[in-house]
């Protein structure tokens, strides 16, 4: 370079104006990545509680974890059952929303539709009134630990009791062509879900009960082996009673967010001309009363439903219905469904087109679940006799 110098040669007024170049793309650049830093921390200004000083400031809370899979567009039975209830959890619990991507590949996923749901799933979970600010919500994929810890536990959950798990039988049965392992250790791999939290209660629907037990078992007998390691969990019973929401094709079945029938559930998202029309066709008996009474499921299931929309007891349903048809009752829950659901669809609407909110959400919960998570996860670490992660 130093020949140019003494040359004052076109090569030298081109190197000039070359490094004035690069002296500007460096200046650039830095202003560029200073202020994307400014753009990022302006995300979690937008979510500071999400964050540590929410964790912090809620140390002493009990924790909470709820897994959903993104498979399937919930149902009225999720969501009278179970999520309706969230919002009020956060006032008591420290609580963390888990969208278990990992647990939907157990069975062949579209990809494209796999990532639309976790978007949908995350948007629904917000409409429903979980506020990204008070709850740690967040996608399972997101938070390495999960797969981590579960390859861990996987060492510690024996062959024979994840043979016993009677959804590995039932879901064998049905995808015989792809009976992978990811099926067979799903439930450690919900184990490290649960205990990467040191969770202290897991609202789980029946389904999933067989599943918390060997969560337990795990935990016992790896705090066993190494000392207090884990917090084993508890099924978490809320004080508000849920609705036990059945299906509306078959009353004795509980209502399940993956039933091929159609008419047999009404999904939170359904238009209301679809909710009215599946109300319609709702499975009753052959008798005229709005009655709770023996054989009577079908009006039953519609009775808690009602009762649920509405806060109404059973008594004041059948005096609200006396004289009345069927036709009336039906016509009645429908409406007061579609009216429920309506400010949640609307609010859904306004989300899921806002990918970038969505997507602030989902950096701001993963930020401060990994941090929670790698606490427990170094510990486990240490215990079983891995050496120190080096920092590269
Ligand atoms: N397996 C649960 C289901 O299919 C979802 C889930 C994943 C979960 N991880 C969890 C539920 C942890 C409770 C706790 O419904």
């Amino acid at each position: 370079m130093n020949i140019y110098l003494y040359h004052n040669t076109k090569a030298e007024k081109c190197n000039k104006r070359l490094t004035l170049i690069w002296i500007g793309y460096i200046i650039k650049s830095r202003t560029l990545r200073r202020f994307e830093a400014f753009l990022w921390i302006d995300r979690f200004r937008e979510f500071p509680e999400a964050g540590t000083e929410y964790i912090n400031m809620y140390q002493d809370k009990k924790v909470v974890f709820s897994g959903v899979q993104p498979s399937g567009v919930l149902t009225i039975g999720n969501y009278l059952g179970a999520i309706r209830n969230f919002p009020k959890f956060s006032e008591e619990y420290r609580c963390y929303y888990c969208i278990a991507d990992e647990h939907a590949i157990t069975v062949r996923q579209n990809p494209a539709d796999l990532r639309r749901r976790t978007y949908e799933t995350l948007a629904l979970y917000i409409a429903c009134g979980l506020d990204p600010r008070k709850n740690v919500i967040y996608v399972q994929s997101h938070v390495p630990a999960h797969a981590e810890l579960a390859w861990i536990l996987d060492c510690y959950t024996m062959f024979g009791e994840l043979s016993r798990m009677t959804q590995f039988k039932d879901k064998s049965k049905k995808n015989a062509e792809n009976v992978n392992a990811g099926l067979f250790t799903y439930p450690s791999l919900m184990a490290a879900d649960i205990l990467l939290y040191q969770t202290e209660l897991v609202p789980v629907g029946d389904d999933q009960k067989q599943h918390l037990e060997i969560t337990r078992d795990i935990a016992v007998r790896f705090n066993g082996i190494y000392g207090d390691v884990f917090v084993v969990p508890e099924p978490f019973i809320s004080r508000t009673p849920s609705a036990r929401i059945m299906s509306l094709a078959d009353p004795k079945r509980k209502m399940s967010k993956s039933d091929e029938n159609e008419n047999a559930t009404v999904r939170i998202l359904d238009p209301r001309d679809v909710i009215i029309r599946k109300f319609k066709r709702a499975v009753t008996d052959s008798d005229t009363l709005v009655r709770a009474g023996e054989g009577k499921d079908g009006i039953i299931n519609l009775m808690s439903i009602y009762s649920a929309l509405t806060d109404k007891s059973f008594p004041e349903i059948e005096r609200e219905f006396d004289g009345k048809g069927y036709g009336d009752f039906k016509l009645a829950v429908g409406e007061a469904c579609a009216d429920a659901l309506a400010p949640v669809q609307e609010e859904y609407t306004r989300l899921i087109a806002d990918k970038k909110y969505l997507e602030d959400v989902m950096a701001a919960g993963a930020a401060a679940a990994a941090k929670d998570a790698r606490k427990t996860l170094s510990k486990v670490r240490r215990k079983i006799g891995f050496t120190d992660q080096p920092r590269y």
